[in-house]
């Protein structure tokens, strides 16, 4: 039975990276992640490219292991790297080239030196990100959106069971954005995805899992609905007269509607405590879920360091 039959896993374990002369990014961490797609939140600064790049190898952590796959990403790196396909936040395509050139040359590098065989990769791949029809086109005339995936059959040419995508959805227009969700979802069935955001509907229906991570510490793990289920207690609605939302530090505003000429907004409290005249939203969204999350995080790390008289 070969690598690729077997099911596999990545493990974290208590990681930590510091950065020359700054602060920890990963702060102690320990993770395991399993076939499917996963999703990793976090504000800006969080830590997830950091977390990213040490498990395709690309970066050494100042303390704790990584195993990919059964495989030490420090020590068996090259191992490590052909179970993984790796898109960086920063993708940026060859733009002079054409899509097909772009993906044959990376074939070649990747061990496809048969020019059929290479050949039948190529449009195979392109195929399954949806590029067949612009093979022949240069990549400096696609959509944001197509570069993307353009970004994901490069990370795919050797097909990896482990695909890390970093941010990938910035950018992208509403329809690019729902075609990106198919595609993970396609891609997560007999794979392992890991892909970060920091917008939580980019996440989709086909994510079953996730990790919350802030300041380089995992803060919360689970399904999409564990984390709705910590969220009641904490969104509400309110009603007001006029059609203009009162800013408030007692919450932050997630949507607002109009109706009849009075304003209904969705909140999401940030101390806990319920506002003035709201009422609990029994069905919170995994964004509000997420940001109650943090505004509640916030606020125990806020009274741990004594900012927070009550
Ligand atoms: N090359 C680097 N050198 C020094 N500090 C860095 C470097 N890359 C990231 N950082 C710092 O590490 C922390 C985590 O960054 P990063 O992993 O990029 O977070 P995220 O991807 O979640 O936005 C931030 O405070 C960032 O400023
Ligand atoms: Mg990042």
């Amino acid at each position: 039975m070969g690598e690729r039959e077997r099911d596999i896993s990545i493990s974290i374990q208590k990681v930590r990276h510091v950065y020359k002369g700054g602060n920890p990014a990963i702060n102690g961490m320990s993770l395991d992640i399993h076939t499917g797609l996963f999703g990793m939140l976090g504000p800006n600064g969080a830590g997830k490219s950091t977390l990213m790049r040490i498990i395709c190898s690309l970066l050494v952590p100042t303390e704790g292991r990584v195993i990919v796959g059964g495989h030490d990403v420090v020590k068996e790196r090259r191992h490590v790297r052909r179970l993984l396909g790796y898109l960086p936040q920063d993708f940026n395509a060859w733009r002079l080239h054409r899509v097909e050139e772009v993906l044959g040359t990376l074939a070649t590098l990747s061990g496809l030196e048969n020019n059929s065989e290479r050949r039948a990769r190529v449009a195979e791949i392109l195929e399954l990100v949806g590029l067949l029809d612009v093979s022949h086109r240069k990549v400096k005339s696609l959509s944001g959106g197509m570069v993307r995936r353009l970004g994901v059959a490069q990370a795919l040419i050797h097909d990896p069971k482990i695909l890390i995508v970093d941010e990938p959805t910035v950018g992208l227009d509403p329809e690019e954005r729902i075609h990106f969700r198919q595609l993970m979802a396609k891609l997560g069935k007999d794979r392992i995805i890991i892909l970060s955001t920091h917008i939580v509907g980019d996440l989709g229906a086909g994510c079953h899992d996730l990790a919350l991570i802030d300041r380089g510490r995992l803060e919360f793990r689970g399904s999409p609905e564990k984390l709705i289920a910590h969220a009641k207690g904490f969104v509400f609605e309110i009603h007001m007269e006029g059609n203009r939302a009162e800013p408030s530090d007692q919450y932050e505003v997630v949507s607002q509607e109009q109706k009849l000429g009075r304003t209904i907004i969705r909140v999401v409290s940030r101390m806990g405590e319920i506002p003035d005249g709201a009422v609990p939203v029994d069905n919170p969204t995994l964004e509000e879920a997420y940001l109650a999350f943090m505004a509640s995080n916030s606020v125990k790390q806020a009274v741990k360091g004594g900012e927070v008289q009550s």
